[in-house]
């Protein structure tokens, strides 16, 4: 039995279910919680463009899933009263794909690539001048008498979103006029995404039962609202509707999901480490192989969450457990010997 990420619970990553997210999503930056730095930043890139009656500058939103990089993109489409063409890295298949879709765009559109990381190079390259001139290659014909012609494209703006900035080259990220970082939210502003997603889901709630779900959701929006569908079942089937604090624990606590928001994947990764490989250092692929995990989903979504605890440590040589991590599962005194490698 593999448990994959895409039914955890607390996987960033989008699943089947989130559809019903949709209706929960702010639609501007004024709805939009937390983030404050990046509100900031983008509302004087809205107002400066708008001012110029120009397009908005190229964007590249990154960070771990479920923090807001599609939201945003839609967010900036309304604020700037344009239309938003949504697509990705790997639907993209050929340049002709490209083409047509930038053919189709507006003065001011914009063109949402999720997971730009993964473009192929030959679209990449048709990119390029169409976001920094604003004009297309395309070659007609075939052999000898093949010609390339330039059409001029209007001026629009790709909002580019990943996971992984590593993976973008270079010449792709210097075509993006801002870049900005998503982190992980801070426990006050999960308790107001809780709080206005059980309004809008209409759910009773007390401030116990929104805060032990902000708790847990490891810092990411998506896994706020997911655990918040949870609750509500567990408060309608086991309580009298109300998401209370002892609600929202026991429901949780039924899902193997601790006080800090870990689960039985992460619990595996850090067992893994500190039992098979005496803490460490150990290799990605090593760790995904031992516990029949893909690396992808380790990196993306367990480690993340791990390093920013501070339980993980990422060196040269692979993936270190360090003090936290024991002392989170439970072992203390009784490793000495990797204790003292560590420490
Ligand atoms: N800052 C925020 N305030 C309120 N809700 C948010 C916020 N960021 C994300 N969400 C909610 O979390 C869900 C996941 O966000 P999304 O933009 O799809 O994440 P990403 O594209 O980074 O994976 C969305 O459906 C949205 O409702
Ligand atoms: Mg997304």
């Amino acid at each position: 039995m593999m448990s994959t990420a895409t039914n955890r619970i607390t996987d960033g990553d989008i699943q089947p279910e989130d559809q019903f997210d949709r209706a929960l999503r702010p639609t501007n930056l004024t709805e939009l919680i937390g983030q404050a730095q990046i509100k900031d930043n983008l509302l004087i890139l809205i107002e400066a463009a708008k001012l110029r009656s120009e397009a908005l500058d190229h964007v590249l939103f990154y960070g771990p899933p479920g923090l807001g990089k599609t939201t945003l993109a839609h967010i900036l489409a309304n604020e700037m009263g344009v239309n938003i063409k949504v697509t990705s890295g790997p639907a993209i298949e050929r340049a002709g794909d490209l083409a047509a879709i930038l053919t189709n765009m507006r003065q001011g559109d914009i063109l949402f690539i999720d997971e730009i990381h993964r473009l192929g190079r030959i679209v990449e390259e048709v990119l390029y001048p169409a976001m920094e001139d604003f004009s297309l290659d395309i070659v007609i014909g075939k052999g000898p008498s093949a010609r390339s012609i330039r059409l001029k494209l209007p001026h629009f703006t790709v909002v580019g979103a990943t996971t992984r900035l590593a993976l973008i080259t270079s010449p792709l990220r210097a075509r993006f006029g801002a870049t900005y970082r998503l982190d992980y939210y801070d426990v006050d502003a999960l308790v107001d995404i809780s709080r206005r997603g059980a309004s809008l889901l209409q759910v009773d709630y007390d401030d116990q039962g929104v805060l032990e779900i902000a708790r847990r959701a490891r810092g990411t929006p998506r896994v706020v609202l997911r655990m918040l569908r949870r609750v509500r079942d567990y408060a309608q089937v086991r309580a009298d509707g109300k998401i209370t604090g002892q609600v929202s624990k026991a429901a949780l606590d039924l899902l193997n999901i601790d006080k800090l928001g870990l689960d039985e994947l992460d619990r595996r990764v850090l067992l893994c480490l500190i039992e098979k490989y005496d803490g460490g250092p150990v290799g990605l692929n090593t760790i995904a192989a031992s516990i029949s995990e893909e690396p992808d989903t380790i990196m993306d979504v367990v480690e993340p969450y791990l390093l920013q605890l501070g339980y993980l440590e990422r060196t040269s040589q692979g993936r270190l457990a360090t003090r936290s991590a024991y002392e989170h599962l439970g072992f203390e005194a009784n490793r000495q010997d990797s204790q003292q490698k560590l420490f």
